[in-house]
């Protein structure tokens, strides 16, 4: 392997000849690039694989999740219950409805959100909580419904990384009151930027398509317009959605190849106290989006990997210790714990045998010579 060039990204969007050859004969040549017939498609075929009602194809996941936030008239000064550790995109989307959001810490076990720990959280001003399936990895759902049946609260699914991903037999981003997806280019199916919320709930179903018309209910057609609230512009468009429909077509080999990918790694990478990967339930359908691993020279083993080629990605931050929520690690302990210790394996679409064989080797030469 050469030194100080990229071997092995740590995703690449699988976009093939057959999806871009869709779009140009489909939409380039025959529809108006607006929202449209391709929408309505890709919403459909969403709505079938997840065996879920309605399906809201929007901008994207950030705006996905303001949608849902929205719809259940989420106001000022309502407190939103989410996870420290996930994409800060889950966080702005609350800033972004105007409410406040409140930090709960993660399991050990699987990075997710603390039911324990988020029950002490909920008070008078608590509208819903937030849980994010991040990696894929399910969090504990059927429970979180239950706390958010007793207190009389929403449960939203913030499903951007667990699209296909299947916990107790029900697709994430199913259980809940919404869930939300992004189709961001790292993610199993990508379209440049995009996402979709889902429910079962028609009431919600008719607010979310309002949200994103400008408030409008029926065809869009100038003066002819109903405007029964107010909205906005979050269309996907027919573009977008072209992308979607051609790549939904492989989505089974997609979930087969990251889920081999996963499987490769806990099959050949050593593992002790210090260095170690977090499991999925593979077996009953949990997706491994990008496999996560703790490390406690974290920052070392990144760049001896990117020496060698390989490039990983740090995981995010604590929300906590991002300058806009910043607050202390009080009652935030596992995620302090893990602060600057977690890191994504080369999860692509496009990995090979020779490949993982190649990036495993590099991981355990590490872990012989540095964390015995
Ligand atoms: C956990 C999580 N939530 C929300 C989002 C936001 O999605 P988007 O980038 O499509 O706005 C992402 C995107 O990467 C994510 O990983």
């Amino acid at each position: 392997m050469k030194k100080n060039k990229i071997d092995f990204n740590f995703v690449s969007p699988k976009l093939d000849r057959r999806d871009i050859n869709f779009l140009l004969n489909n939409i380039l040549k025959q529809e108006i690039p607006n929202e449209g017939k391709y929408t309505r498609e890709f919403e459909k075929k969403i709505a079938k694989l997840l065996k879920i009602k309605y399906v809201v194809a929007t901008t994207s996941g950030t705006i996905a999740i303001y949608l849902a936030l929205k719809s259940l008239n989420i106001k000022n000064g309502d407190e939103i219950i989410v996870p420290n550790i996930t994409f800060a995109a889950t966080v702005n989307a609350v800033s972004l409805a105007g409410a406040k959001p409140i930090l709960v810490d993660i399991n050990k076990n699987d990075l997710l959100i603390d039911t324990e720990k988020l029950k002490r959280k909920i008070n008078k001003k608590t509208k819903a909580i937030i849980t994010v399936h991040v990696s894929g990895r399910g969090s504990n759902i059927l429970d979180l419904k239950r706390v958010a049946k007793k207190y009389k609260i929403k449960l939203i699914e913030d499903a951007a990384e667990a699209f296909i991903s299947k916990k107790q037999k029900k697709y994430l981003g199913t259980i809940g009151d919404l869930g939300c997806f992004s189709f961001s280019p790292p993610k199993i199916i990508t379209t440049g930027q995009g996402g979709v919320v889902v429910t079962n709930n028609l009431s919600l179903y008719k607010k979310l398509l309002q949200l994103k018309n400008q408030g409008r209910v029926g065809s869009s057609n100038g003066g002819q317009d109903r405007y029964e609230s107010i909205g906005y512009n979050f269309k996907y468009t027919n573009l977008q959605s072209a992308l979607g429909v051609s790549q939904l077509k492989s989505i089974q080999y997609r979930k087969k190849k990251l889920t081999d990918n996963y499987l490769f790694y806990k099959r050949n990478l050593i593992q002790n106290k210090k260095i170690k990967l977090f499991e999925f339930d593979t077996k009953n359908g949990e997706v491994p989006l990008w496999t996560d691993l703790y490390c406690s020279k974290r920052d070392e083993l990144h760049k001896y990997l990117l020496k060698n080629g390989v490039e990983t990605r740090l995981f995010w931050h604590p929300i906590n210790y991002c300058k806009p929520y910043k607050q202390s690690f009080d009652n935030l302990e596992v995620s302090k714990m893990f602060n600057e210790k977690l890191l994504w394996l080369p999860s692509t679409l496009d990995l090979n045998k020779n490949d993982l064989k190649k990036i495993c080797l590099l991981v355990n030469n590490f872990t012989k010579k540095y964390l015995q």
